[in-house]
């Protein structure tokens, strides 16, 4: 299984900005956890972060043969970003997002997602776990689809 890893604005910045809510862990550290438990599963990632919208969005298109589905942290795109959604809708892969901290006890404006509707799941509020969590979820998928 193929797994495209998107990390959105500001995520670069993870492990040193607002640690209290995103964690000391940097991004690096969270990206060698992930090839790590990738490889125990069987999974290949390719992991891309950026501060651009159109960025990622290429990111989606270019690997949309390569992939079997994408686990991704849209960072603040989450909460506005249609086209970020059309892009994962294009491309009809399994989505699951995943945030560091638990957008639903923060601002109000973070409580909604354009994202989840389109995604096959959330997961939320574990820090970098979270996206450990978020592979796991696609390896299971992986053996409940057709
Ligand atoms: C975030 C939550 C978003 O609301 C925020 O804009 C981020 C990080 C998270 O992982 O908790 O940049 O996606």
């Amino acid at each position: 299984m193929n797994v495209l890893v998107l990390h959105g604005p500001n995520l670069n910045m993870t492990g040193f900005r607002e640690p209290e809510l995103y964690g000391k862990k940097p991004l690096v550290d969270i990206d060698s956890d992930l090839q790590e438990a990738a490889a125990k599963l069987g999974m290949s990632l390719r992991i891309f972060q950026s501060n651009h919208e159109g960025a990622l969005i290429d990111q989606i298109q270019e690997n949309r043969k390569w992939a079997n589905a994408i686990l991704i942290n849209p960072g603040a795109l989450t909460h506005y970003s249609y086209a970020l959604r059309d892009a994962l809708v294009s491309v009809r892969l399994p989505v699951v997002e995943v945030h560091l901290s638990n957008v639903h006890n923060r601002e109000e404006f973070r409580h909604k997602s354009v994202i989840s509707p389109i995604t096959v799941g959330q997961i939320i509020g574990f820090g970098g776990t979270s996206y450990l969590l978020g592979l796991q979820a696609l390896k299971a998928l992986e053996s409940v689809s057709p």
